[in-house]
């Protein structure tokens, strides 16, 4: 039997070096391995086999089968690459040196503008931080002082996920971790992708980039609120705006304003674009309402603060004369294409 065994492995070893490929592996393996492969016949045999011969034998086969079967998997990872490395080399070659045909890539419009504006915010002293998309309802909604049954919930439907966490519907579902991670006196703005359950058309879209900011230190004012918005206005629009605040409500400020920027088409004199009003409604914004700062960890007798919820969409669009907001999401390269940061 031992004889039998010791030929067995011979001849098994040789035909292993000769496989050329995974196929004829395959084949080795169902010839010595398989159902009837003659390792599992010689365990088959052990039936008639008697006592301690039985022991020893079964000890034997075993380790046979366990050196075919290790010397299997090595030949056929030794293959693999060598059938991979044939691929490779065989596959059309291509010429590194010649001119590409592709064109070369463009930044989309709102990364542009939004990078344009955190440099502006940066050089006046604010960090910008990044926001989740999924937040919770304490995030979106309660810390920024809108309760459960609050109505202003109503105009920010969104998308739910069974756990109840949520796409976030505005950027001020960062304003809690923003001031709890800073505390006061803070300086901080935050872009980010919102979403709400919108029936679409060409100024409203399921999927929109808004940029929130906030300040937070002793004795701010709404002076200083205009200041900055007025500031970061005239660098984007590379000219000096106007602006002028309306009273709006938002229940995360209070005050709160519309901000309204001079009609940048017809310098306000009044035109189609502004309904011939001269100004043009560009971003919410006031005096951040103490709730918030207490619920953000801040003491409302000390400090005070502004938050702006600009919308970076239609800023762009703005900036750059989009009539359709589909177009921004739309993945057509010919639209996106055009814009170039200088
Ligand atoms: N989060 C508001 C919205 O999306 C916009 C907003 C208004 C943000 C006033 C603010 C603010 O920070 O002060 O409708």
């Amino acid at each position: 039997m031992k004889e039998k065994m010791e030929s067995l492995r011979q001849r098994f070893s040789k035909e292993v070096e000769n496989a050329k490929n995974s196929e004829a592996v395959e084949k080795l393996r169902v010839a010595y391995l398989g159902k009837k492969g003659e390792v599992t016949e010689l365990l088959k045999g052990l039936k008639e086999v008697s006592g301690d011969q039985k022991k020893e034998l079964g000890q034997h086969i075993n380790q046979l089968k366990r050196q075919v079967e290790e010397h299997l998997a090595q030949k056929l990872s030794q293959i693999t690459a060598m059938e991979e490395q044939a691929l490779i080399d065989s596959a059309e070659q291509y010429d590194v040196t010649l001119p590409t045909a592709i064109q070369s890539g463009s930044y989309h419009p709102v990364t542009i503008i939004q990078r344009q504006l955190e440099e502006i915010f940066a050089s006046m002293g604010f960090v910008v931080e990044d926001f989740k998309e999924i937040v919770t309802d304490y995030e979106c909604f309660e810390a920024v002082n809108i309760p459960k049954d609050h109505p202003a919930r109503d105009m920010q439907d969104t998308y739910y996920l069974d756990n109840g966490q949520l796409l976030k519907t505005h950027t001020s579902a960062a304003q809690n971790h923003i001031l709890r991670k800073y505390g006061a006196p803070c300086r901080a703005i935050f872009p980010g992708r919102c979403f709400r359950n919108e029936a679409t058309d060409a100024s409203h879209e399921t999927t929109f980039f808004q940029m929130e900011g906030i300040m937070v230190d002793r004795n701010i004012s709404i002076s200083n609120l205009i200041y900055f918005m007025k500031t970061m206005l005239s660098e984007v629009f590379e000219r000096d705006v106007k602006v002028r605040l309306r009273p709006g409500f938002f229940p995360f400020v209070e005050p709160g304003f519309e901000l309204d920027i001079n009609c940048l088409i017809c310098g306000g004199e009044g035109c189609s674009t502004c309904h011939h009003s001269g100004w043009v409604e560009l971003c919410p914004c006031g005096m951040i309402h103490p709730n918030v700062l207490k619920e953000g960890g801040i003491d409302p007798e000390k400090y005070t603060g502004f938050a702006f919820g600009l919308g970076l969409t239609r800023l762009v669009m703005m900036k750059y004369g989009v009539k359709d907001i589909r177009d921004l999401n739309s993945g057509n390269l010919k639209a996106l294409s055009q814009f170039r940061h200088e």
